[in-house]
């Protein structure tokens, strides 16, 4: 596949977008002059730690018609209905990423890998101009690929039966297409200039869908009354949990929504002043043991906030084990999995009581594949009948009050003033980013007694996102 990128005279001997061969990430991102840094200031904390988890705790969680789209359009989209656009976008194949691919290109090391260029440009040139060359070759990739995954979303979004009809998922819908068209719109990145009306242009599109996992949540929650109102003659029968189609379907959608926000995530950050010891969002150092501590620190404010008490917790194993990953992505589903558990505590013990602790294991070796993480709590279990159903998206045994109000608000987000428990998302998202970067969440429970949850994360970082 040939890949049309503009690029300034004097840069074009590095970025020598010459992309031949298949649609890699690679060929795709050699050609686009790819990059990295952590998460954007404005949608950023400030201490390090922070700023790299808040982000992607709002974020993760977040996006017209085509009346309205085609009144900016350039006479080159209007000459194609929003329909056509999809249908073109969509047919192209999606470039899957790793973590080591991303860490490569924002440090530069993609720059010139084109296969005709010459690969002593980077070093030639100022480090200034490298950093220009990496945005460019970032935002001239995001150019190319970003179109294409939205287009999936929103042919998905068209093809799921009775889902693709909720309000909620018609806007969510809109979100997508409009994001869609400004980045087709938006001409080649030919300039530093360009490449800063690039980063503005998404740090827009990264707020406005900053609400689809709720407005998506709205969605399923607008579905399941429709389907307990006998809607769409199931007899009232209350079986959304049970609908494996749709929740297939929503694990790809979301797993698809950490991967975009993941690559506009990693292209803002790369604008920021570096991190040490970061790439973007990637951190090479990260600690699994100082993430723990700070989801332990959260769940316990959260737990605080709800029930005057939290449990302890109690860290064990590889504390000085470091590893190249995405904290934010640590950290969120072990909050996740710390205000289960914490929930579960002092419900079954009853609040006053004096709680035994939660254990947390950090497991690692040097050949080890992954790094695992279990999280063990004496919270009286999950009942036999309920196992099945922990990964449905709106299963919870909270009071349904609070999951109403979650989905009734447009600005909710899922950052630690959030409830405790309540929307039904947290385990299924949570397994989402395990296996974005090749790991996977699993829950043992023992009736009566408590529950372990084993998170594998995968230390090698070659593997590539799982593209639905
Ligand atoms: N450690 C645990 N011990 C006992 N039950 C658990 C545990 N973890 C999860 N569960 C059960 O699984 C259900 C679903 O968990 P999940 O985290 O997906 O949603 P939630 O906690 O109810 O809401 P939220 O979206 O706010 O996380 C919980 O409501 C609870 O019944
Ligand atoms: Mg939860």
């Amino acid at each position: 596949m040939m890949l049309n990128v503009s690029v300034p005279r004097a840069s074009a001997r590095v970025l020598s977008l010459a992309i031949r061969g298949s649609g890699s990430y690679f060929s795709n991102i050699a050609n686009y002059p790819l990059s990295s840094n952590p998460t954007p200031r404005n949608i950023v904390g400030s201490s390090p730690l922070l700023s790299s988890l808040r982000p992607s705790l709002r974020s993760i969680h977040n996006p017209l018609l085509i009346s309205t789209l085609s009144r900016g359009m350039s006479s080159k989209t209007t000459s194609k209905t929003m329909k056509e656009m999809v249908t073109d976008y969509s047919s192209k194949p999606q470039t899957p990423v790793s973590l080591q691919t991303l860490m490569e290109t924002g440090r530069g090391e993609r720059i010139g890998k084109g296969g005709t260029t010459d690969a002593t440009i980077a070093a030639s040139d100022s480090e200034g101009t490298a950093t220009e060359l990496v945005l460019m070759q970032v935002a001239s990739f995001l150019k190319h690929e970003l179109p294409i995954r939205l287009a999936h979303r929103i042919k998905d979004l068209d093809n799921v039966p009775m889902m693709s009809e909720m309000n909620s998922v018609l806007q969510v819908r809109d979100w997508y297409e409009k994001s869609m068209t400004e980045l087709i719109e938006f001409p080649a990145i030919t300039s530093k200039e360009d490449e800063e009306k690039f980063a503005k242009l998404l740090e827009g599109i990264y707020e406005r869908h900053a609400g689809v996992l709720v407005t998506m949540a709205r969605g399923a929650f607008e579905l399941r009354a429709a389907i307990r109102e006998g809607k769409y003659g199931r007899g009232g029968k209350a079986d959304f949990e049970e609908m494996e189609g749709m929740h297939k379907f929503l694990d790809n959608f979301y797993m698809s929504r950490i991967g975009i926000r993941m690559l506009i995530g990693q292209y803002l950050s790369l604008r920021q002043p570096p991190m040490d010891g970061y790439v973007g969002m990637i951190c090479q150092k990260t600690s699994p043991g100082k993430v723990v501590q700070q989801a332990v620190d959260d769940a316990s404010f959260m737990c605080n906030r709800k029930y005057g008490d939290a449990p302890e917790v109690i860290v064990h194993g590889a504390s000085d084990l470091t590893f190249s990953y995405v904290p934010t992505h640590i950290h969120y589903i072990m909050l996740e999995l710390l205000k289960n558990s914490m929930r579960a505590t002092v419900e079954h013990h009853g609040v006053d009581e004096d709680y035994p602790p939660i254990k947390v294991i950090i497991a690692d070796g040097e050949k080890n594949e992954d790094v695992v993480i279990k999280i063990s709590d004496e919270g009286g279990g999950i009942k036999r009948s309920h196992v099945s159903r922990i990964w449905s998206y709106l299963f919870t045994t909270a009071d349904p009050a609070v999951q109403e109000g979650m989905v009734a608000f447009e600005n909710v987000d899922h950052s630690i003033d959030s409830p405790l428990a309540g929307l039904g998302y947290g385990l299924p998202i949570s397994r989402a980013y395990a296996k974005f970067w090749g790991g996977d969440l699993s829950v043992m429970s023992m009736e009566g007694y408590g529950t372990d949850v084993f998170l594998h994360l995968s230390r090698l970082g070659a593997s590539k996102e799982p593209l639905p």
